[in-house]
């Protein structure tokens, strides 16, 4: 499975537009579903969109991809990871998870206890080489394949290898810079800015993305 991108929770808007990024960049892609055929169906899309490869099943498919991404919602994190630890191994395994709570007129992080969703992560994985990025990437942008995402994404990891493997990763999306953002306890405030993101596009009716200046 040398040079697949697997995605977990693939079918989702966001696992859909990296895996249309990442395909139409020249890459396999693997999109896991808990139903293989709306793995396959997400699959088929994404390789219409982008005329690359792509193939779709089960989460534990795409689990055995080279690199795998996690496009979960936060509240399935645990429940879906723990099962997959074991053929996760030492993959790298790359969090887009922002545990993001609504109420009215306010985005808030959810507190918790292991300081960010990918912290979390690797507690749950302790194999495995977690990276955290592409949190800032909207997915509305992501899968509108004719313009370039325009944005940083902040890699993170305790792993210096994983951090070098996702920001090439990230560098094939057409617009975007990929930013070495340390250890992965730095995903905290990666998370906490892209609720800050979620709010501003209420407010301004926009869809934002980050850029770092002075590097
Ligand atoms: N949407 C964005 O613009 C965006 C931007 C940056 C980061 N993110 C982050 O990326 C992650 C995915 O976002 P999304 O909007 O694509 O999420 P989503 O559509 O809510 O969920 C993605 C996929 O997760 C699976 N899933 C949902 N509930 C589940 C459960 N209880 N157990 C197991 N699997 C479940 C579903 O796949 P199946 O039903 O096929 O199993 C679903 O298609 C989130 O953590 C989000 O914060 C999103």
């Amino acid at each position: 499975l040398a040079g697949t991108v697997g995605i977990i929770g693939g079918t989702g808007p966001e696992g859909r537009g990296l895996a249309a990024r990442f395909a139409r960049a020249g890459r396999e892609v693997i999109i896991g579903s808990r139903d293989a055929a709306r793995g396959a169906e997400a699959a088929g899309e994404v390789a219409s969109l982008s005329g690359g490869k792509a193939s779709g099943g089960t989460n534990a498919t795409a689990a055995a991809a080279e690199i795998v991404i996690i496009a979960l919602p936060y509240s399935a994190q645990a429940e879906t990871l723990a099962p997959l630890a074991g053929v996760l191994g030492a993959r790298i395994v790359v969090s887009t998870v922002v545990p993001l709570s609504f109420k009215p007129g306010r985005v808030e992080i959810v507190p918790l206890a292991a300081g960010s969703a990918a912290e979390e992560m690797q507690a749950l994985l302790p194999d495995a080489r977690v990276a955290g990025a592409f949190q800032s990437l909207s997915a509305k942008h992501l899968i509108d394949l004719a313009h370039p995402v325009a944005g940083d994404v902040i890699v993170c990891s305790d792993d210096a290898e994983a951090r070098q493997e996702v920001m090439a990763l990230a560098s094939l999306i057409e617009g975007v810079r990929a930013v070495d953002g340390g250890p992965l306890l730095n995903c905290r405030y990666v998370e906490g800015l892209t609720a800050l993101q979620v709010s501003l596009n209420r407010i301004h009716k926009a869809t934002t993305g980050i850029q770092i200046v002075g590097l």
